[in-house]
C-alpha cells in the first residue's frame, strides 16, 4: 500500500470501515467500481458490467468511494433522465467522499456524477434493487480473496486495506 498520503487519513479510513463492518446488522457493502472507486469510468460500459456481475438487495448498502469537489453523486428518479444524464429533476445529491448509501427500497435507482461531462462519459451507475435481503458481508472482498475461513475472520481489516487502496489511488 502507498504509505506517501499520510497515515492519518489511512487510520482513519480503517477505523471506519472496522467499525462499519463490525456494527452492521444486515446486507451487503458494494464497493461501486470495485478497485476503481468512483471516478471518470475507463470506459462507458464500466459501471454496467460492475452492476451486472452482483445482486444488489434492500439492506445492502452501495458505497462510493470518491474525492470530494472532484466527483459527486446525484440521484434521479428515473431512467430517462439517467439515459440523458439530465439532472432536471435530481432526488438526491451526495458530495462528500466517500458516500455510502443503504437501499431501503425495491426498485430502480439510478446514480451519475454531476460534475462536467462526467455521466456522458460513463460514471453512471444504474442498480435494480430486489426485495429479497442478503447476508451481511463484503462484496468485492468475497470475490478478491476467493471468500476463504481466513477472509472471513479477518474481514475488517481486509475491508479496510482494500478501501485504503482504493481511496490511494484517488487522492
Ligand atoms: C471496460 O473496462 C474494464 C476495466 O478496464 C474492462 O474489464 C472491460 O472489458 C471494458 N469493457 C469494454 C466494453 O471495453
Ligand atoms: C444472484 O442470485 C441468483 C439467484 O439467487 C443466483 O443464481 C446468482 O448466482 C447470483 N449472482 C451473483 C453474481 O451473486
Ligand atoms: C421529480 O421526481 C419526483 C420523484 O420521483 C416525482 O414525484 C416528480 O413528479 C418529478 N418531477 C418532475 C418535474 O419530473
Ligand atoms: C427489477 O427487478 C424486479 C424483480 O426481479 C423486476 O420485476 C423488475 O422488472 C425489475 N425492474 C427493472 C427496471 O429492471
Amino acid at each position: 500500500m502507498a504509505r506517501s498520503k499520510g497515515h492519518l487519513s489511512l487510520l482513519l479510513l480503517s477505523a471506519v470501515v472496522a467499525s462499519l463492518v463490525a456494527g452492521s446488522s444486515a446486507g451487503i457493502y458494494h464497493i461501486v467500481g470495485a478497485g476503481k472507486g468512483w471516478r471518470i469510468a475507463p470506459n462507458r460500459t464500466y459501471y454496467e458490467e460492475w452492476a451486472r456481475t452482483r445482486n444488489i438487495s434492500i439492506g445492502d448498502k452501495l458505497m462510493f468511494l470518491y474525492r470530494s469537489g472532484v466527483y459527486n453523486i446525484v440521484e434521479v428518479p428515473s431512467k430517462d433522465l439517467f439515459v440523458g444524464c439530465s439532472m432536471r429533476n435530481i432526488t438526491n445529491r451526495y458530495q462528500n467522499g466517500p458516500t455510502i448509501i443503504e437501499l431501503t427500497q425495491p426498485g430502480p435507482r439510478y446514480y451519475f456524477c454531476g460534475v462536467g461531462k462526467h455521466c456522458e462519459e460513463g460514471q453512471k451507475l444504474a442498480i435494480n434493487v430486489s426485495a429479497v435481503a442478503q447476508q451481511s458481508r463484503v462484496d468485492d472482498l468475497a470475490a478478491s480473496s476467493a471468500g476463504d475461513a481466513t477472509a472471513a475472520r479477518h474481514l475488517p481489516g481486509l475491508a479496510a486495506c482494500l478501501l485504503a487502496s482504493a481511496w490511494s489511488q484517488l487522492m
